[in-house]
């Protein structure tokens, strides 16, 4: 939530911060502000309401000169989203100005101390607060900033990235990090780069320094980068090599990044199996458990923790687990689980499954489960992001950057993850016979061209996608592995188009949700062929009975619900528990198409943030 972006060196700054904002935009747009020293030495601060467009347009007119700045585009937590909230914040005297992302969980007793002392307030933000008290603590203890940053970190409680300019020093830019993240470019020069994630970094530099929970940053012309603590002992970061590629960040002539992100599952997925599925397609090797096979294999139980997609995607990874390696799963939001005094054993494996990884509620579930004694396991897409950090080991999905606020191509890319690792664990602990084993990864090796042949079912959903616009609430329906498929279907629908939508196990409908159906009310069930197919049709049967709506997904060929369905989309045949790879397919293709009739910003969804790092 919130994404920051910062530059010093010799090129002009606007254009790289603005340029920036637009690739961050993903993590929070409802306003954004630059602060900048201008070629005078004055420190300026731009703010506007609405998306990162708005502000360019405000700036037109403003002076944007200058070759140091800090951006930041805003998915508000305190204040209704309007400039006044907008960071950057300037100090009371105007000689700092301040982005954050994050939360400052005791602002309100820091606020009233500063008040106190007489200090006046512009915004009703966390981040104002912050601001003020480094100001403060600098001028009435005569610190440097960086001091001031020091002591004034140690008071705060909370989340935080933040960056600092300071007029008197227009040649540094200070930033912290703790439970946000941050990155820190280098450029040729010797000029920096600043941001949330690498992605407005990687058309200036391949090499960054991903800052850890404690660190300071000073980035000062002429000198190298400095990173200390709060007690300012010098830390010694690695630098790595940036791992995306600018063509992965431009929409490539797709509408929307959603669009291209559901197109490019195909290619992600055999990136994904790439290296970790042998040439001959039927061994699984994954490091993560060649490396700790007895922990992995040996586990007493799984726990799966996650949020949103990744946690329908730990759903999928319960009943894989389960068939396949006989071990038993549970699957928690990470946000209950954290504050439940859950019943962890030092056995068992936990699994924290994230496309961004930073996810607040995952990491705090994922400390709770380490001080438990628990094994730690990420599943995760960016690299070098917190979760893969404080995991004990896990693996990457590789689906390169997702940047559509509704995830697509990452729920594929876990479920394949947890497909891999699940057939892995059940091959070493002899669970399921060698020959099945084998035929088992062969078919996963065919997911990606069947997925292919899924995705021509695209023209089909946008000519049917238009009958459903006028819809205030729809059913997804599924049983077995395609539950959850109806679970996320459903998320899709509503966070994209703002339609209600409710996903259910087929079978429940009749204890409840049955008394909604009318003939106003789209049903989307999902009847692939599989071992609860017929009980599926009875399912199928009892919504037409009471006059709604069916569209349904079955496999090609099935002439049986083509006579009973008002709707039906064929996807090819595969096994039942990679069916989820290929049945999500149409449902994001009639989310995204439904979004688009309604005229939605189908990448940026009102109220949403790709990247959740607030509890
Ligand atoms: O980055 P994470 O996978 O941890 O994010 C979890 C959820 O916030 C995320 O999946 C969210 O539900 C998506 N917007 C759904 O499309």
């Amino acid at each position: 939530m919130c994404g920051i972006v910062g530059y010093i060196g010799q090129k002009k700054a606007y254009p790289i911060l603005i340029k920036g904002l637009k690739r961050l935009e993903y993590r929070g747009y409802d306003s954004a502000g630059v602060a900048m020293i201008d070629t005078k030495g004055g420190l300026n601060v731009y703010k506007a309401k609405g998306k990162v467009a708005d502000l360019e347009a405000f700036c037109e007119d403003k002076d944007i000169s200058g070759n140091a700045g800090i951006a930041h585009t805003r998915w508000a937590t305190h204040g209704e989203p309007n400039s006044a909230n907008a960071h950057p914040h300037y100090s009371a005297s105007g000689r700092l100005a301040l982005i954050h992302n994050g939360i400052i969980e005791n602002y309100a007793t820091i606020k009233e101390n500063l008040v106190a002392r007489g200090i006046q307030f512009k915004s009703v933000t966390d981040t104002e607060v912050l601001v003020q008290l480094i100001e403060h603590i600098m001028v009435s203890n005569d610190l440097d900033l960086l001091e001031a940053v020091q002591v004034a970190l140690h008071q705060v409680i909370g989340a935080y990235a933040i960056a600092i300019l300071d007029r008197e020093h227009p040649d540094t830019i200070i930033c912290a990090r703790q439970s946000s993240p941050l990155v820190v470019g280098l450029g040729e020069d010797g000029d920096f780069y600043l941001a949330s994630d690498a992605s407005p970094i990687a058309e200036y530099t391949d090499k960054v320094v991903y800052l850890n929970d404690g660190d300071i940053a000073v980035m000062r012309l002429g000198e190298k980068l400095k990173v200390v603590n709060l007690d300012n002992e010098t830390q010694h970061p690695k630098v790595k090599q940036i791992d995306v590629t600018l063509g992965q960040l431009e929409k490539g002539g797709y509408p929307f990044f959603m669009l291209k992100e559901i197109f490019e599952q195909p290619n992600c997925l055999r990136d994904c199996m790439r290296g970790r599925i042998n040439v001959e397609g039927d061994r699984i090797t994954l490091s993560a458990v060649i490396d700790f096979r007895e922990k992995l294999a040996g586990a007493r139980r799984i726990i799966i923790v996650a949020c949103g997609t990744s946690w329908h995607a730990g759903l999928i990874g319960k009943q894989l687990f389960e068939s396949l390696c006989r071990i038993p799963v549970e699957v928690e939001y990470a946000s209950e689980f954290r504050y439940r005094e859950p019943v962890i054993f030092p056995d068992d494996v936990v699994i924290a499954i994230s496309q961004s990884g930073e996810t607040a509620d995952t990491l705090a579930a994922i400390e709770l489960a380490r001080q438990a004694g628990a094994f730690v396991f990420g599943v995760c897409n960016a690299i070098g992001a917190s979760i893969p950090r404080q995991t004990q080991t896990g693996v990457y999905i590789h689906v390169g950057p997702e940047i559509g606020v509704a995830s697509t191509k990452a729920f594929t890319g876990q479920v394949t993850v947890l497909s891999m690792l699940a057939l892995c664990l059940a091959n070493e602990r002899r669970t399921i016979p060698g020959d099945v084993y084998k035929e088992m990864v062969a078919e996963l090796t065919r997911i990606p061209e069947k997925m292919e042949e899924a995705l021509k079912t695209n023209e089909q959903i946008e000519r049917l996608a238009p009958i459903f616009t006028y819809a205030k609430n729809c059913l997804y329906l599924g049983r077995g592995y395609n539950y959850p498929v109806a679970l996320e279907g459903a998320l899709k629908l509503k966070e994209i188009s703002y339609i209600h939508a409710e996903g259910y196990p087929a079978a429940e409908m009749k204890h409840g949700p049955i008394a909604l159906i009318d003939s106003e009310m789209p049903v989307f069930v999902i009847a692939t062929r599989d071992k609860l197919y017929e009980k599926v049709i009875s399912n199928i049967q009892e919504v037409r009975a009471r006059g709604g709506r069916v569209t349904a997904l079955v496999t090609a060929g099935d002439e049986q619900i083509r006579r009973l369905a008002d709707h039906v989309i064929e996807l090819p045949d595969t096994l039942e528990c990679f069916q989820p790879l290929i049945a999500s397919i149409p449902l994001q293709l009639l989310a995204y198409h439904i979004a688009v009739c309604k005229g939605k910003d189908v990448d940026r969804p009102r109220n949403l943030a790709k990247s959740v790092t607030v509890e």
